[in-house]
């Protein structure tokens, strides 16, 4: 009785990620993939819960969706807000027929089939066996990716941190490397099947590797795990997300001097820019430590760009404190950044001890001037790549601009491009940057790669 699904997702790339995982197990549990959820035969909402905005999106769309339920249609609800809430799901939505979190995606062929035969199904458990949610099957035939040419590969999973604010550690769970002889092997099947950009994902992705209790066979130190998966042929390019500060060590460093295939961008979350606040979070690292960290990986990388997180308003934050965040961000001179206002979440240790978020017209007073901030540095940046060359791996067409297509350059922006020759998804194409908005950059292919190969440093011209 197989049909067609959707997949809604919402969150950071993890869960797009999974959405992947759950696409190819329906796939290979013969269902195929529906354009849109009035299509589909079962339908998912994908959920993230680490900003309380995105927990209302979910019982909006929610809503709507199992109003308007077709007879035999299914929906389930998967992801952080599944695992956060579980249970209290159902009973607030009668129609709704399953609920499951990220670490028993395994069981959704099961879920589907007994919610087919209107069994309701809520699985929230936290594994036993850590290692089962890594054994998943190789991609279906009929299976389609929706990035060719690159792919996330699960590292690792959930995170033993808690900072202050984060919800993550209850939704994920504990941390959970994965063998890297396992990982390997699906970056060469990978490599197989055409992929020549591979991110390495992860909560605290460089956690991989480190000392600890729950140490898997075959776990290596994170650098040397980036080592082997670059060696994998065809690989041209590897990135990794989100690491964290305290795990970047100095063998990590060198990696951005070392392999090749290691793009020059670094997506280092930081948070805040005042001591004070870092400790609040429970951050584990200085403003200073962070700054040594940036000049360290900038002298093996001169090139390399930085991008980060960054978190205002937080409950103890003065306006002192504020202002050390925009001095860090002109300091470290990201190139780009995600700026939040803090957002109290359930079970998290700032919510367990009662802090108070701030007043909501200054948390967005403090956004605005931040983004501003970084608007400005973003623009400056990309204005001082005009001229470059460099190498594009093509996603497709441009969305914003029609008969242009869009791609990602090794420092990971955005450039579109107009091209005489058809560029198929997947391709690199070297090109010249000929302009620069804070979005993307503009760029025209030129004939060869020399000088514009991998991820190597490229000279200013
Ligand atoms: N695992 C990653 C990212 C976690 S969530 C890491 O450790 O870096 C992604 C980002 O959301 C965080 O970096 C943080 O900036 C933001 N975030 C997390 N919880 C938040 C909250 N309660 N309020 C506002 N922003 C939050
Ligand atoms: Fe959340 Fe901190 Fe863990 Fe990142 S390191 S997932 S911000 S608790
Ligand atoms: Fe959201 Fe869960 Fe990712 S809370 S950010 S989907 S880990």
């Amino acid at each position: 009785m197989a049909g067609r699904f959707h997949i809604r997702t919402f969150g950071c790339q993890m869960n797009q990620h999974d959405a992947e995982k759950m696409a190819n197990l329906l796939c290979h549990a013969g269902y195929r993939e529906a354009p849109d959820a009035a299509a589909a035969d079962v339908v998912l909402i994908h959920t993230c819960s680490v900003r309380e905005k995105a927990e209302h999106k979910l019982y909006s769309e929610l809503g709507a969706l199992l109003e308007a339920k077709a007879a035999g249609r299914v929906v389930g609800v998967a992801g952080c807000v599944a695992q956060q809430e579980g249970d209290r799901l159902l009973r607030r939505f009668p129609r709704l027929d399953f609920v499951f979190g990220p670490q028993n995606i395994v069981h959704l062929p099961a879920m589907v089939a007994a919610a087919r035969e209107r069994e309701r199904q809520l699985r929230v458990d936290y594994d036993d066996d850590t290692q089962a949610r890594f054994e998943l099957p190789e991609r279906h035939p009929e299976y389609t990716s929706p990035t060719p040419g690159r792919a996330f590969v699960t590292v690792m999973e959930g995170c033993d941190l808690f900072c202050a604010y984060c919800v993550v550690p209850r939704t994920r769970g504990r941390e959970v490397s994965r063998a890297s002889g396992q990982i390997v092997e699906e970056v060469r099947a990978l490599a197989g099947s055409g992929v020549v950009e591979v991110t390495l994902l992860g909560q605290t992705v460089n956690a991989y590797g480190r000392p600890r209790p729950g140490r898997v066979e075959g776990e290596i130190p994170f650098a040397e795990l980036i080592r082997r998966v670059a060696e994998v042929p065809g690989i041209e390019r590897v990135r990794f997300t989100s690491p964290h500060p305290i795990f970047v060590d100095e063998a990590l460093v060198r990696s951005y001097a070392e392999v090749p295939e290691l793009c020059p961008h670094l997506h280092l979350p930081v948070q805040s820019g005042s001591d004070r606040v870092l400790a609040d979070m429970n951050r584990r690292h200085t403003r200073a430590e962070y700054l040594e960290l940036v000049g360290r990986l900038r002298a093996v990388r001169p090139d390399l760009t930085l991008t980060t997180d960054l978190i205002v308003a937080f409950p103890t934050e003065s306006a002192g404190d504020f202002e050390q965040t925009l001095e860090l961000v002109r300091e470290a001179g990201f190139a780009d950044s995600f700026s939040f206002k803090y957002s109290e979440r359930p079970g998290t240790p700032a919510q367990r001890r009662g802090m108070a978020p701030l007043d909501p017209g200054l948390a967005q007073e403090r956004l605005e001037r931040l983004q501003g901030l970084q608007r400005e540095q973003t623009l400056a940046y990309a204005r001082a790549r005009i001229g470059e060359r460099t190498l594009v791996l093509i996603e497709g067409a441009s969305p914003r601009h029609p008969g242009q297509l869009r791609g990602r350059c090794p420092h990971n922006r955005v450039v579109n491009l107009r091209s005489a020759r058809p560029l198929a998804a997947g391709e690199l194409c070297p090109v010249t940057i000929e302009s620069a908005t804070p979005h993307s950059l503009l760029a025209v292919p030129v004939a060869d790669r020399t000088a514009a190969g991998r991820g190597a440093p490229l000279p200013l011209v």
